[in-house]
């Protein structure tokens, strides 16, 4: 197809909107050096980095070779692609409308998007309505109620692209389908209106209320939040989940968020958008909003990403709402915290108040001020099972020993262990020191009591469930599980980067022999083309048929993946969910054999003789339990959902 005139705002607005170390990084590993970054050089061979990125400068340059630019010629270098092909992708990418020079080259344009880049062109043309309607003599109140009630300026309004959705039943429903033409199908799948219950038509989802737009991480608008402006109920209405938009994989403000995470090497989570926006706005920008649901495990390890040494810190409302979530949020990454692969620390603000409604009064240093005394979460755990309850009352202070025993059980380190074993014997002592090293002692010996007992039945079960049933278990597991992704990884080729990506995470392989082979010719052929195209244009069913007749006996063992049934078309009717479910249950059967191993291990060591190592195996099953229990959910959920 030759490719469509792009109109010069659109150029302007995508050499505005791109970032290049956004760019750059997703192709070349960045190190920061100063203001700037250094790589190895894509255009030449070196062993030393000469190649500078300057983000104030949006430029790169290399010392090796003098190859220079911006962030359009740099794509178009590496990836030898014309100059409206790079726009193209980058206008897609940072959620900038596009603008062709006739309507007949608009809808050939549109018709070159898949569906997904459909729904984000949509969702972006939609983001534009609604700023423009908040300047519309019927945005006024919600403009005002921005600017006054919310003391946003006008270079946040603009900055966070917020907007407003008029009042009738069938604004965005009359802009995008009939003044737009773009199919109602297509609308109702970007979450922008819902089917009327009654007969047919459709209606705006949004009404009346004032739309803060949702990003993904590199900047796309993926679904709205819409504040009412009153006190119509819920408060926040928001997009449903939708090919794009998936709430335990979302961060709100994480796009904007993560140069400044990584920078500070920091990442805070607040509760609200408007707590996000209002702390950007102030200037501390390593700030994501965790959308009002519960911080899911995966939202978490989104962050770590940014943040080498794995400082999250929690600023949720100090309600009881906020501290449940709070308490919720830390049991979700409890795995990753009590082995001290995050370092989590809590932040209440005074007042219960939360952060947007603290600005207000405080400066930003205030608030970074309590951001770096915020405890950890430990210590904020602890005073939650203290906090106002009488020590000197027997029975409460043995309440408070029985919870304070349970948390402590759950840490891993053993010296952090026992410096918290101490500090709750301090509080325990209320002030008499001489009782320090007797409670502290009780402690201690509670600590490792009851996990024991409850660690050998575990294990005489575990001799019981016959170890050769597990692993037949397993195998059959495996073979749904790693059978679903290479399915989807063959017939839904857009789905091939996710797929990778999840595998990568959790670093996992395929461990069953035929799937092996079929993961490593797939590698080969996709190693052979790559100069050609991109992975997802690979047609791999009929390359792997025609690729390589010495295997063709193993090839056939395989063939079955080729094609699909009626049972096996449903399964990958949802990649994204079938992927999670697959990969979770690949992981869970290596944290089985790790639990296993452990089992083993802590059997065969003698705990009068060697009680570290002892509590060393304990604290790695429950490790991996915990894990495992996650994972269950992930998968037993999903799978029931998909017909195998
Ligand atoms: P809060 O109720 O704490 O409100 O919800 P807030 O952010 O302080 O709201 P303002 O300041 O009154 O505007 C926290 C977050 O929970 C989600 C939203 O993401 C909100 O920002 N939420 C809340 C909903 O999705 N729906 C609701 O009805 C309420
Ligand atoms: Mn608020």
């Amino acid at each position: 197809m030759s490719s469509p005139r792009i109109h010069s705002d659109t150029i302007q607005e995508v050499k505005d909107r791109s970032d290049i170390y956004d760019i750059i990084s997703e192709k070349v590993v960045l190190k920061r050096r100063g203001k700037d970054f250094v790589g190895l050089c894509p255009f030449h061979e070196e062993k030393s980095p000469s190649f500078t990125v300057s983000p104030s400068r949006q430029m790169y340059y290399c010392f090796g070779c003098g190859a220079a630019g911006n962030g359009i010629k740099f794509l178009m270098e590496l990836d030898k692609s014309s100059f409206a092909d790079v726009v193209l992708d980058l206008a897609r990418r940072y959620n900038v409308p596009v603008k062709t020079e006739s309507p007949e080259q608009h809808q050939e344009f549109q018709k070159t998007l898949s569906l997904r880049e459909k729904l984000y062109e949509i969702l972006a043309i939609a983001t534009s309505f609604y700023q423009h309607a908040l300047r519309q003599p019927q945005g006024e109140a919600a403009l005002e109620y921005l600017k006054f009630s919310r003391r946003l300026g006008e270079e946040t309004i603009q900055e966070f692209q917020l907007g407003y959705a008029p009042a009738g039943w069938e604004t965005i429903y009359g802009y995008l389908v009939e003044q737009k033409h773009f199919p109602v199908e297509l609308v109702e799948k970007a979450g922008l209106i819902v089917p009327r219950k009654a007969g047919n038509g459709y209606y705006d989802r949004f009404r009346d209320r004032l739309i803060i737009p949702i990003y993904d991480i590199q900047g796309r608008v993926i679904g709205f939040g819409g504040r009412s402006l009153g006190d119509e109920q819920p408060k926040y209405l928001n997009s449903p989940e939708t090919e794009l938009f998936d709430k335990g994989r979302t961060l709100f403000c994480l796009d904007r968020a993560k140069k400044a995470i990584s920078q500070q090497d920091m990442a805070v989570v607040v509760e609200g958008y408007f707590d996000a926006i209002a702390l950007h706005a102030a200037g501390i920008n390593y700030v994501v909003a965790s959308l009002g649901t519960a911080l899911s495990i995966n939202q978490i390890r989104l962050l770590l990403r940014y943040t080498e040494s794995k400082q999250i810190i929690l600023n949720f409302d100090a309600d009881a709402a906020g501290t449940k979530a709070t308490e919720r949020a830390i049991g979700e990454i409890e795995t990753l915290a009590y082995r001290g692969e995050v370092n989590l620390r809590i932040l209440n603000l005074p007042n219960g108040k939360d952060a947007d409604e603290y600005l207000y009064i405080h400066t930003r240093h205030d608030y970074q001020d309590l951001l770096e005394k915020s405890p950890y979460f430990l210590e904020w755990q602890i005073h939650q099972i203290v906090g106002g309850k009488s020590i000197e009352n027997v029975a409460e202070s043995q309440r408070i020993a029985t919870a304070m025993v349970e948390l402590l059980r759950k840490v891993q380190d053993l010296n952090q262990r026992t410096a918290y074993i101490q500090s709750c014997a301090e509080i325990l002592s209320q002030g008499q020191s001489r009782l320090i090293p007797m409670l502290a002692d009780s402690l201690r010996k509670q600590i490792n009591k009851p996990l024991v007992q409850n660690q050998q039945n575990k294990a005489s079960d575990s001799r019981k469930s016959d170890l050769i049933i597990s692993a037949q278990r397993d195998r059959t597991l495996l073979e749904k599980a790693e059978g679903l992704l290479l399915r989807i990884y063959l017939h839904c080729p857009e789905y091939r980067q996710e797929i990778i990506k999840a595998l990568e995470a959790e670093n996992l392989e395929f461990s069953l022999t035929n799937h092996r082979f079929l993961w490593i010719k797939i590698s080969e052929i996709e190693l052979s083309l790559q100069e050609q195209k991109p992975r997802e244009d690979i047609d791999l069913i009929s390359q792997l048929q025609n690729f390589d007749r010495e295997h063709s006996s193993e090839i056939s063992e395989v063939s079955h993946l080729f094609y699909l049934n009626e049972k096996t078309i449903n399964d990958i009717e949802r990649p994204s969910i079938g992927i999670r479910a697959a990969t979770a249950s690949l992981e869970w059967v290596l944290c089985e054999k790790r639990y296993l191993q452990y089992l083993d291990k802590w059997k065969k060591t003698d705990i009068k003789l060697n009680l570290e190592l002892a509590e060393y195996y304990q604290q790695q099953l429950y490790a991996e339990q915990k894990r495992m229990k996650e994972l269950e959910q992930l998968r037993m959920v999903k799978f029931s959902e998909l017909t195998f």
